[in-house]
């Protein structure tokens, strides 16, 4: 009965009659378990069903179904599992369980023959995991690129629109609810790490998992480097990206240059989407509410319905959870990509030379170069051909030992 749970029970109480006859069966809330029952609530429920004791929920013979929106690893893990193990189908929204242990959740299901579902975990309100798994089962996933925290986004719209610093933008988010209390979660890029290693996972039928995310956050962005992004023709986004490459796996999430006519570009405030590449579908983008409790309450009653539908036909666990098999993830140092690196430098002749020969030292080669003198320095703002990223931390060394590199104002790469 938290933000999800209340919007879940909410959801199923007020349309019942549409429900059953959507399912082909009456999904009726039996139990429901929180951890502080004296609490006001603002969904009533049926008498008699809250508890504490979710244990109870979970082992009761009359329930079918388990829905977990609780969070968390532990003790949520627990209950999954021995409802999994009761023949109990389960569906969860919980994305950091999911994205961590998800393997051990679909191998139990599978072992049971029962569901479990988890499209509220990535997302919310889009409805990326059904898509990715069944709508386009067909084809082949090459690759995934999505805007999948909200919070992020809403504080990097906030700062291109207004020109406000970080700090702003985010006490802004956080007053219109936006953001948590604490943050950490959003900017620092964990939540983007964990919705990528599911899509990841679903979209190439392989184990990844939050860890194996290389993960930079937002909190360096300045309004400065907006300002020369847009007069390069790009907008700063956090994106997600995982791509298959030449059987190996790339799974990133950090801020990145997109072109502003970039399908994703004009995606603001805080919401979410997602571009995959599939072939022979092509190009397919989503767009939507990743978070809130009304659009991830779509997310888990449908796929309750799912579930339901299943029963009803004998047909539970059609989809395979995961192969199990697991391709390796590239670590970020061997990634190729262009990069946008933007210098202050002693306004003087020969500068030019120096940086551009650290570069060359390096082997990544320049597409094109800005200077805007300030007198007696200068910004200089280069964009760089596709370079491995090894390459250009090596450069950038490079330029910090340069007399004449004042400062290596931001380093961004270029998502195309
Ligand atoms: N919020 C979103 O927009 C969103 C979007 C997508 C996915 N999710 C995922 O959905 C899950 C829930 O998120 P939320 O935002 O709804 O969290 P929340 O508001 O903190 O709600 C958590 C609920 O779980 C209950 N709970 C916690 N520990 C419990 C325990 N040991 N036994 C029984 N009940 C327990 C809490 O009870 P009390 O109310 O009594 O404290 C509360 O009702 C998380 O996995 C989250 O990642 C959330």
């Amino acid at each position: 009965m938290g933000t999800v749970g209340s919007a879940v029970a909410g959801l199923l109480l007020r349309s019942q009659d549409e429900i059953a006859r959507r399912a082909g069966l009456p999904i009726r809330l039996r139990g429901v378990a929180v951890a502080h029952p004296d609490r006001v609530r603002s969904v009533t429920l049926p008498d008699g069903i809250l508890t504490g004791d979710a244990g109870s929920v979970v082992t009761d013979p009359a329930v079918d179904v388990v829905v977990e929106v609780m969070g968390g690893i532990e003790p949520a893990r627990t209950h999954i599992l021995r409802a999994l193990a009761a023949g109990k189908s389960v569906v969860t929204a919980n994305k950091q369980l999911m994205s961590t242990r998800g393997e051990e959740l679909l191998a139990a299901s599978a072992e049971r023959g029962v569901d479990l579902f988890f499209e509220g975990s990535a997302c919310g309100g889009i409805p990326i995991i059904k898509t990715i798994r069944e709508s386009l089962a067909a084809n082949e996933i090459t690759q995934i690129m999505g805007i999948v925290n909200g919070t992020t986004n809403f504080i990097l719209t906030r700062m291109a629109q207004d020109g406000v610093g970080f700090g702003e933008a985010l006490a802004d988010a956080q007053r219109l609810g936006y953001a948590e209390a604490d943050p950490t979660d959003d900017v620092d890029g964990h939540d983007a790490a964990a919705k990528l290693a599911i899509l990841a996972s679903a979209a190439f039928d392989s184990r990844v998992v939050s860890a194996d995310v290389y993960r930079e956050g937002v909190a360096n962005i300045t309004p400065r480097v907006i300002t020369y992004a847009r007069e390069m023709g790009y907008v700063v986004k956090l994106l997600a990206i995982a791509r298959s490459v030449e059987g190996a796996i790339e799974a990133r999430v950090h801020p990145a240059l997109l072109p502003e006519t970039h399908p994703l570009a004009g995606v603001g405030h805080e919401m979410n989407a997602v571009l995959i590449e599939a072939e022979p579908a092509g190009p397919i983008v989503l767009e939507g509410r990743g978070a809130g409790g009304g659009p991830t309450a779509s997310a888990v009653v449908g796929d309750l319905i799912d579930v339901a539908r299943n029963m009803r036909a004998g047909a539970s666990n059609r989809i395979k959870g995961s192969s199990g098999h697991r391709r390796p993830v590239k670590e970020m140092a061997d990634v190729v990509l262009p990069y946008c690196v933007s210098l202050v430098v002693a306004d003087r002749p020969g500068v030019f030379a120096q940086v551009a020969g650290a570069f060359g030292e390096e082997r990544v080669s320049i597409a094109s170069i800005v200077q805007k003198s300030r007198g007696v320095t200068a910004d200089v703002v280069l964009v760089t051909h596709e370079a491995p990223e090894a390459a250009m931390r090596r450069t950038l060394a490079r330029l910090h030992r340069l007399n004449v590199v004042t400062d290596v104002h931001a380093v961004l790469r270029i998502a195309a």
